[in-house]
C-alpha cells in the first residue's frame, strides 16, 4: 500500500459535491481535514457519502515530484505511513454556498493550506448560451478564490481546460500551442488559467493550472454533463445514440481516477506557475466512442446525427509529455476498461462504486498506450498527426 501524498493538512474543495470534487474530496478527507463548498446546483450531497471507504488513492508522489513540505507543516509525502493509517473520519466539513459570494468562500477557506478550485459551470454549450452568467462563476469567482488564496497563503490547483486551445494547429496538442478558444467557456478558461500564472509570478501565489481533456466517470451525470454519460443513458434506455454533426470530432477521454491523480501532483510539485495538460494522450472518435459505448451495454439503439453543436471543437488530443516530465503524472485507466467498469458500477445506483477500474500498470508512457490502443480496435481509429 503506497503512503498519502497529502495528509494532515486543512483543504478546501470548491464544488467538492459535483463530479471531480467529490472524487477528489474521496481521496483526501481520511487523511485531511478538508472542507468542500458548494451550492449543489448540479453536484449533490449524495457525492459525498462515501468518502469513507476512498476509491482513489492519494498516493504519495514519484521522484519527479517535489514533495508538499514547502509549504509547511504536516508530514513528509515520502514516509508518512500507511494509507490504511487514516486519522480523520473521512467527512469534509460541507459549507452550502455559492462560490460567486465572496462571503462564503472567506468562511470556508479561512486557515486552509491548500485549494483545489474543481467549482464550475462545466457545459460548453450553456456557455454559448449564456456567456456572462458563466463567466460569473468560471471567471469571477475563480479571480476571489486566487485573491482568497493569497490572504491565507495557501496554493492553489485550478480547473483549467483543453478548450482553452480551440482548433489546434497540430496533434497532439502541448501547453506552448497557439490558445484560441471558440467557445465563451474556453475564453473563460483560458483566462483563469493565465490569471493562475500571473498570480505566481506577481504575488509568488504557488498555483498550478490544470488543463483537463475530457474527463468522465462515476457521478457525471445530468444533461449537461458530457458525452460518455449521455451515451450511456441513451444504451441503457435503448434510445437513440444521439451523435452531434458527423461523428467524426474526436477527444482524448481521461479517466476521473486520473485527473484526482494529477491534482494530487499538483499539489505536491515544486514546478509551480505552469499549467499542464491532463489527459491520456490518445484520442477517440464520437462515432467509435457511440459503438463501444453502446457494445459495453449490450445496447440496441441505432446511432443518429444531429446538427453538429456551435463552438465544438473539431479535435483534441494532448501532449502529456510536459505532466509526465514535472509532475511525473501518467494516466492508468485506458478508455475501453474505463467505460467498462463505469457501465457496472452505475448499473444500479450512479456512482455507488466498489470496483475501480483495471489499472493497465504505472508508468505506462504514450507510446504503450498507443500500442494498447492499437489491440483495442473498438476505441479509435488510426493516428491522424493534423487535423482534418
Ligand atoms: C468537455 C467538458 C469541458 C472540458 C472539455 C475539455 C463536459 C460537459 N464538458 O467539453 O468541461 O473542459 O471537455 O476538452 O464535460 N456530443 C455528441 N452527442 C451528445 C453530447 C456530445 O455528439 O449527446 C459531442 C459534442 O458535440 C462534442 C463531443 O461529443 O463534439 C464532446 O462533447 P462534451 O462531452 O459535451 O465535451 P466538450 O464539449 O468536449
Amino acid at each position: 500500500m503506497t503512503s498519502p501524498a497529502i495528509r494532515d493538512r486543512t483543504v478546501l474543495v470548491t464544488g467538492g459535491g459535483g463530479f471531480i470534487g467529490s472524487h477528489l474530496v474521496e481521496a483526501l478527507a481520511p487523511y485531511n481535514d478538508v472542507r468542500v463548498l458548494d451550492n449543489f446546483s448540479t453536484g449533490s450531497r449524495d457525492n459525498l457519502s462515501s468518502v469513507t471507504s476512498p476509491q482513489w488513492t492519494n498516493d504519495a508522489p514519484t521522484s519527479a515530484d517535489g514533495g508538499f513540505d514547502d509549504a509547511g507543516g504536516g508530514g513528509d509525502a515520502g514516509d508518512a505511513g500507511d494509507a490504511g493509517d487514516a486519522r480523520y473520519d473521512g467527512s469534509p466539513t460541507i459549507i452550502d454556498g455559492d462560490i460567486t459570494d465572496p462571503m462564503a468562500l472567506q468562511r470556508a477557506a479561512r486557515g486552509v493550506d491548500l485549494i483545489f478550485h474543481q467549482a464550475a459551470l462545466v457545459s460548453v454549450a450553456k456557455s454559448v448560451d449564456a456567456p456572462r452568467r458563466s463567466n460569473e462563476t468560471n471567471l469571477d469567482a475563480s479571480l476571489l478564490v486566487l485573491d482568497q488564496a493569497r490572504q491565507e497563503d495557501a496554493r492553489v490547483v485550478l480547473a483549467s481546460s483543453a478548450a482553452v486551445y480551440g482548433h489546434p494547429d497540430e496533434l497532439p496538442v502541448s501547453e506552448t500551442a497557439r490558445t484560441e478558444p471558440t467557445s465563451p467557456y474556453g475564453i473563460q478558461k483560458l483566462a483563469l488559467d493565465q490569471y493562475a500564472r500571473r498570480y505566481h509570478e506577481l504575488y509568488d501565489l504557488p498555483t498550478v493550472a490544470l488543463r483537463y481533456f475530457n474527463a468522465y466517470g462515476p457521478r457525471q451525470q445530468g444533461p449537461y454533463s458530457g458525452v460518455i454519460s449521455t451515451f450511456l443513458e441513451q444504451a441503457r434506455s435503448d434510445d437513440p445514440i444521439t451523435i452531434e454533426g458527423d461523428g467524426e470530432q474526436t477527444r482524448d477521454f481521461v479517466h476521473v481516477s486520473d485527473v484526482v491523480r494529477a491534482n494530487i501532483r499538483a499539489a505536491t510539485t515544486d514546478a509551480v506557475g505552469e499549467a499542464y495538460n491532463v489527459g491520456t494522450g490518445d484520442r477517440t472518435s464520437i462515432r467509435d466512442l457511440a459503438e463501444l459505448v453502446r457494445d459495453a451495454v449490450g445496447s440496441s439503439s441505432p446511432i443518429v446525427h444531429r446538427e453538429p453543436r456551435p463552438g465544438d471543437i473539431r479535435h483534441s488530443r494532448a501532449d502529456v509529455s510536459k505532466a509526465s516530465r514535472e509532475l511525473g503524472f501518467e494516466t492508468r485507466v485506458g478508455l475501453e476498461s474505463g467505460i467498462r467498469s463505469l457501465v457496472a458500477e452505475t448499473g444500479s445506483e450512479q456512482g455507488r462504486s466498489t470496483s475501480p477500474p483495471q489499472e493497465q500498470g504505472q508508468g505506462q508512457g504514450q507510446g504503450q498506450q498507443q500500442q494498447q490502443q492499437q489491440q483495442q480496435p473498438l476505441t479509435a481509429r488510426p493516428e491522424r498527426q493534423s487535423q482534418d
